[in-house]
């Protein structure tokens, strides 16, 4: 596996074997990897040639100066990870690699970005389009890969994909989860114990609302019951959204729509954690 800190090396190296025909997949990550990351990287290796990810704690999508000081590096557990996997190559660049100068472009996801995350995050998603433009620059995939667990994240993206006219080819991977139903996430290594079966409410929110989704119940029920079995297990949320799955905009009558998305922000044990399932309503 080759390690790149810098783009232009990361540069010859694609080039070489861009010549020789072979396709490049994408996995932009912030490092902490953990299964759910891999997952990612194995869809990536059963399409592509020749797979990249990249390990980056990209600053300019922290809204909050201390969780972007929180953020677990790990890069040597990291890469040993992506060894194993077999990933092929690795970019993980400095600060002033990737922002040589703050960048003054501004991303403006409309609507996208109003709701859930975009309104609990200001310019998060600003900081999230530049840099994964930017790895798309660097390094022009056929195909990329992001996860389900952040799905607004990657409906910004597709956005921007589509706006921008970037030729790469997009791939939503489903969440991994803990046994307990717990989204794996590189926060969860700040939980205890104890906070991970707390957090697996959140999970168990979810299933409630799909159940309660499929047997027709209204959704002040469903939203205050889902609040509850959170409540009760010291989880304190920050939002519960029912929403459309492609403009993730508010869904009012459940029974015109095809699919929902049920979107979840959380703080446990002062760790803030997001999940989501979709649920198919024919
Ligand atoms: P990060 O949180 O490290 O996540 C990297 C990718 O892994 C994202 O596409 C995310 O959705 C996916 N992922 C995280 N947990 C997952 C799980 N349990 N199952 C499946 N996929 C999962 O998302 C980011 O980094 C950054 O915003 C980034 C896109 C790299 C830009 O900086």
């Amino acid at each position: 596996m080759e390690v790149f800190k810098e783009i232009f090396p990361l540069q010859s190296y694609l080039q070489e074997h861009r010549k020789s025909g072979k396709s490049i997949g994408l996995v932009p990550t912030m490092g902490a990897l953990h299964k759910g990351h891999l997952s990612l990287v194995g869809e990536a290796l059963a399409e592509a040639d020749i797979v990249v990810c990249s390990v980056f704690v990209n600053p300019t999508q922290f809204n909050n100066a201390a969780d972007l000081d929180k953020y677990p590096r790990t890069l040597e557990d990291d890469l040993k990870m992506l060894e194993t996997a077999g990933c092929n190559a690795v970019f993980c660049p400095s600060v002033e690699e990737m922002y040589p100068s703050l960048p003054v472009v501004k991303f403006d996801f409309g609507n996208l970005e109003r709701v859930m995350e975009g309104s609990f995050r200001p310019g998060h998603f600003n900081g999230v389009g530049v840099i994964v433009s930017k790895l798309f620059n660097i390094v022009n995939p056929d195909f990329a890969y992001f996860g389900q667990k952040d799905l607004q994240q990657y409906m910004i993206i597709a956005q921007m994909v589509n706006d921008l006219s970037f030729s790469v080819k997009l791939r939503r991977v489903l969440i991994f989860r803990e046994e307990s139903g717990l989204a794996m996430s590189s926060r969860n290594r700040r939980l205890s114990e104890e906070a991970k079966d707390q957090a697996a409410s959140i999970y168990k929110a979810l299933r409630l609302c799909e159940d309660y989704l499929h047997r027709g119940e209204e959704l002040d029920k469903l939203k205050r019951e889902a609040y509850k079995l959170m409540e009760d297990n010291l989880v304190q949320v920050e939002y519960l959204e029912v929403v459309e799955p492609s403009t993730l905009e508010p869904v009012e009558n459940v029974s015109s729509q095809k699919s929902v998305a049920v979107c979840i922000a959380a703080y446990v044990e002062g760790v803030r954690l997001i999940d989501n399932v979709i649920i198919k309503l024919d």
